[in-house]
């Protein structure tokens, strides 16, 4: 087959006209941090999510150290997450010092097994953090119920989930905490951004608060007409805030959610179509329960080659592509720090150095997927 020109990159994101002309808008208007735009991103993000409050910040990554702070989850708690995760979540729980307990994941999904949640739960276990992996949802039901049973907090890590529903609810849907993330390759961009959703007033005023250096009213209430611009601090807070120039994406962003969220499903499925069949590749497997997939990532398994190898070869046919994720107890500092049991995470490890994810975005072409999925058919049969 002849080798494409141009690099297909991994991920792209999708910028149109009107993503542009409103953010021309807001950086004209005379306020560009968090203001209006702000609060209109966060009252379209409960209309998706069902939750009744929401609270946009400047990465998902942010959001996960704002909650996890505002919870008073700290020095030796345990939080219980997936290793197959991105390392964000786990830095956040080693820097609030508590200790992250990893469970094993379904190897064909590679989200948490919410099976072998309950065995790992302790008198210390305060949280879990499950992952709606690639954008497909994590066993909720199960999860709280178990969650519900211990009296632990359940703290979604919806990073991957614009558009994923289980069983009809979105994701954040479910009456506790989630954490979505708008950093550039996600389903909805803001350049880089995040979104709490929760339904607890009390946590919700707690959380703006420490999204803003701990003060109580935002800036924009403080210095509009005949606001007061003093204030006190009773904890001191982080500087998490999301501007409006970044908003303004946002917004818009959201309005095309459907469009990019079809065109995701589409290219997935041809994925899935074309690379079937092909041997010593595994394409990724949907849950069995009612879901709706946000296809955040296609993470395909390369069963007899080298993964550095099969990089090399991809990136010799001009195909860009991603890692999710290095699996997190193997990173030097967890490692060293914590008492990992690798037996107990025998799927995460048989899945850890096979994973590959393939290019998809919206605006890639049917004969872009047709072209990877060539390419990898010649790469396989001459391996
Ligand atoms: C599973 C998961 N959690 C959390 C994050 C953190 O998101 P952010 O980059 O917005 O901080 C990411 C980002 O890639 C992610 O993939």
């Amino acid at each position: 087959m002849n080798i494409r020109k141009d690099f297909l990159p991994f991920s792209r994101p999708s910028i149109g006209e009107a993503e542009i002309n409103k953010v021309v808008t807001c950086l004209k208007s005379g306020w560009i941090t968090t203001g209006a735009l702000c609060k209109e991103f966060e009252d379209k993000f409960c209309q998706l999510t069902t939750a009744s409050k929401a609270i946009a910040l400047n990465s998902a990554t942010a959001g996960m150290h704002l909650t996890l702070s505002a919870l008073g989850i700290g020095e030796d708690d345990e939080v219980i997450t997936p290793s197959m995760t991105f390392a964000s979540t786990v830095n956040m729980i080693a820097l609030r010092g508590a200790v992250p307990v990893f469970v094993d994941i379904d190897y064909g999904t590679l989200n948490i097994n919410a099976d072998l949640i309950e065995k790992s739960i302790t008198s210390k276990t305060k949280a879990i953090i499950p992952v709606h992996f690639a954008g497909a949802p994590a066993d909720m039901e199960k999860i709280n119920r178990i969650a519900q049973k211990h009296n632990l907090i359940v703290i979604e890590d919806a990073a991957h989930a614009v558009g994923t529903y289980y069983k009809g609810i979105h994701a954040g849907g479910f009456g506790h905490i989630a954490i979505f993330s708008f950093h550039p390759i996600k389903n909805i961009t803001t350049g880089e951004g995040g979104m709490i959703t929760l339904n607890d007033a009390e946590l919700e005023k707690k959380l703006r608060m420490l999204r803003f250096h701990g003060i109580e009213r935002d800036a924009w209430k403080r210095y509009g007409k005949g606001g007061n611009p003093s204030y006190d601090i009773a904890q001191p807070g982080y500087k998490y805030n999301l501007p409006d120039i970044l908003a303004a994406l946002g917004v818009v962003q959201l309005e095309r959610l459907q469009e990019f969220n079809t065109r995701r499903s589409r290219l997935a499925n041809l994925y899935l179509e074309w690379l079937k069949g092909i041997e010593g590749i595994e394409v990724p497997q949907s849950p069995g329960y009612d879901h709706t997939h946000a296809w955040h990532l296609f993470v395909i398994k390369n069963l007899t080659m080298d993964r550095d190898g099969f990089m090399n070869q991809l990136a010799e046919y001009n195909i860009g592509y991603g890692l999710h994720f290095p699996a997190v107890h193997n990173l030097s500092y967890v490692k060293k720090k914590y008492s990992v049991d690798n037996g107990s995470l025998k799927e995460t490890n048989r899945a850890a150095d096979k994973i590959l994810s393939l290019p998809l975005f919206p605006d890639m072409l049917e004969g872009d997927v047709q072209y990877v999925c060539s390419a990898i058919k010649e790469i396989m049969k001459n391996a």
